[in-house]
């Protein structure tokens, strides 16, 4: 019996602009999901399509059980998560000798297998390595971690990250004009960010600018703007949607003795609040109990 558990994720910078080849920065986060994998001579029916892609990929069957801590179809990275773990798991139990770059590939083609091809491999880096990662154009690079901390709003409005893309993509080709100055003055902020990630009182300020230029392409949502607003007036530094929009999730950067203040006026809003902060570690094993 063996039991992974790997992080999940926000983007702190450049969301759908990293769809287009321009930088966008993620960070990992506390939550995770822990999976226990044990060697069966028979498969039990998977929870998952990503479960099921891990065992496939790997050739072997076994028995799973899943614990998490991560809210799926929030947009904080639950099915990379789970599918980083799945795979360490299987490795482990099965002594398969894979690495952390096979487990990061290998994860991210599952990803897009069951996605249809709509899967970028920032969720699976992001979870298999830990702490903070720039996307620019095609590679990713590891940035030094910075202590972040955050305070998550879950708007409990389910989304669709395909559906958010393809909006943006038909606002693109309708108004190009309006859409790629829009994509540039991300590139901006995300590029002006990498250089005070230590300085939260200025990072905020950038979130800020990044939240309104989102809005602006049309990836905002009603309950999503009041969250923002709320975690603002509390006296957070700065508060932005994160991933794809239009439901899911928004992050706020609070000062440290203002985070539970930040967290009670996101609920106040009827949505979730996490507070949370950076995960250096990636997928590590566990103790078994
Ligand atoms: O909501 P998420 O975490 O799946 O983020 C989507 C981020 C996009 O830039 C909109 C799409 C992508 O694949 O990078």
């Amino acid at each position: 019996m063996a039991t992974w558990s790997a992080p999940g994720k926000v983007f702190l910078f450049g969301e759908h602009a990293v769809v287009y080849g321009k930088p966008g920065i993620a960070m990992a986060i506390k939550p995770r999901v822990f999976v226990t994998v044990r060697n069966t001579r028979h498969a039990t029916k998977a929870k998952s399509p990503y479960i099921d892609g891990c065992f496939e990929a790997m050739g072997v069957v076994g028995s799973v059980y899943l614990n998490s801590q991560i809210p799926s179809s929030s947009g904080l990275g639950s099915s990379a998560a789970v599918t980083v773990a799945t795979l360490s798991a299987i490795n482990d139990e099965f002594s398969l000798h894979k690495t952390r770059e096979d487990i990061a590939n290998m994860a991210f083609e599952i990803e897009k297998t069951v996605q249809k091809g709509r899967a970028s491999p920032t969720d699976t880096t992001v979870s298999t390595y830990g702490g903070i990662v720039l996307i620019s154009g095609g590679s990713r690079r590891r940035l030094p971690p910075q202590n972040i901390h955050l305070v998550i709003g879950d708007s409990l409005v389910s989304h669709s990250t395909s559906k958010m893309v393809e909006l943006v993509a038909e606002l693109r080709k309708k108004h190009p004009e309006i859409v790629d100055p829009v994509l540039d003055a991300i590139q901006g902020v995300s590029l002006a960010a990498i250089h005070h990630l230590s300085n939260p009182r200025e990072l905020g300020r950038y979130m800020n600018m990044n939240h309104a230029l989102l809005d602006a392409l049309g990836v905002g949502h009603p309950q999503l703007s009041r969250l923002v607003l709320a975690a603002r007036s509390a006296g957070a530094f700065g508060a932005k949607i994160t991933g794809a929009g239009g439901g899911g999730s928004m992050i706020a950067l609070c000062p440290r003795q203002l985070k539970h203040r930040v967290a009670g006026a996101i609920e106040a809003c009827d949505a979730r609040a996490i507070i949370t902060s950076i995960d250096t570690e990636g997928v590590r094993k566990e103790k078994n109990v």
